[in-house]
């Protein structure tokens, strides 16, 4: 079985300007355990993603974005593209994440889209699918996440596993201090690889990232850390401070480093 990397990723999601992300950076470097396993990387809003590029230049800390438009440039008004991404030495880009979905009017559609540019442009797309409460409570929680994954992915020419990472987030886990049981989040993980392997066999499937994002904090985070099949987290909330940030970093390099 393939090795997978463990990754905990920030979704600094509305807060930080640049001056505060520049002054939160600083700091992360500083408490930053130097021969972590883990990969760590943070993704700001657009006009801070420079101050942390800046910092972040020469460390082992990545950074993303949390959208980009599909196109290269054009007439849209308020939009970031992929070229204008890879300038600012990004390396991922969070896609299709529920806020945008809910408040943005997302689409599978448009979401595939970004999924082609991601992949077009070199850029590792952190594709997230969850459900809402109803869904689940319905029973129908691992076939909605499918087809959201189906939507996305599926017949796209993916290559290198190692660039795919998808995020299972139950929208009722987000911001909620609800988490989802790792039980439950192992199954959708799961299943969701299993769908990857019936497109690109089983040895590509198992070198995919997926994480879990909801809620998670220094608290409830070994549980599923804990779990083989989740491969680390996307976290809201407690990655906006620097101490429950280092702490996620730590309690997972020490779990996974002896899993
Ligand atoms: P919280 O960790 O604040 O629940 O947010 C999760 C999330 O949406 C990460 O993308």
């Amino acid at each position: 079985m393939a090795k997978r990397i463990p990754l905990v990723a920030g979704n600094w999601k509305m807060y930080k300007t640049p001056a505060e992300a520049g002054n939160f950076t600083r700091k992360l470097l500083e408490k930053f355990p130097e021969n972590s396993s883990v990969e760590v990387i943070v993704c700001p809003p657009f006009p801070a993603i420079p101050a942390v590029a800046l910092k972040l230049a020469e460390s082992r800390i990545g950074w993303g974005a949390q959208n980009m438009h599909w196109e290269a440039e054009g007439a849209y008004t308020g939009e970031v593209s992929p070229p204008m991404l890879q300038a600012l030495g990004c390396r991922y880009v969070i896609l299709g994440h529920s806020e945008r979905r809910i408040h943005f009017n997302e689409t599978d559609e448009q979401i595939r889209k970004k999924m082609k540019a991601a992949l077009s442009y070199g850029l590792r797309p952190i594709f997230c699918v969850g459900e809402d409460l109803a869904t689940r409570d319905a029973g129908d929680a691992e076939f909605f996440c499918r087809h959201q994954l189906d939507a996305a992915l599926m017949d796209l020419p993916w290559s290198n596993p190692e660039a795919l990472v998808i995020a299972y987030e139950p929208i009722w886990a987000i911001g909620t201090g609800r988490t989802a049981e790792p039980a439950d989040a192992v199954a959708m993980i799961s299943q969701l690889r299993d769908r990857i392997s019936s497109w690109h066999g089983a040895e590509f499937a198992d070198r995919v990232r997926i994480l879990y994002g909801g809620s998670v904090k220094p608290d409830s985070i070994a549980s599923f850390m804990e779990e083989e099949q989740v491969d680390g987290v996307l976290v809201g909330g407690a990655s906006l401070n620097l101490d429950s940030f280092i702490d996620l970093v730590q309690i997972t390099a020490k779990i996974k480093a002896t899993a």
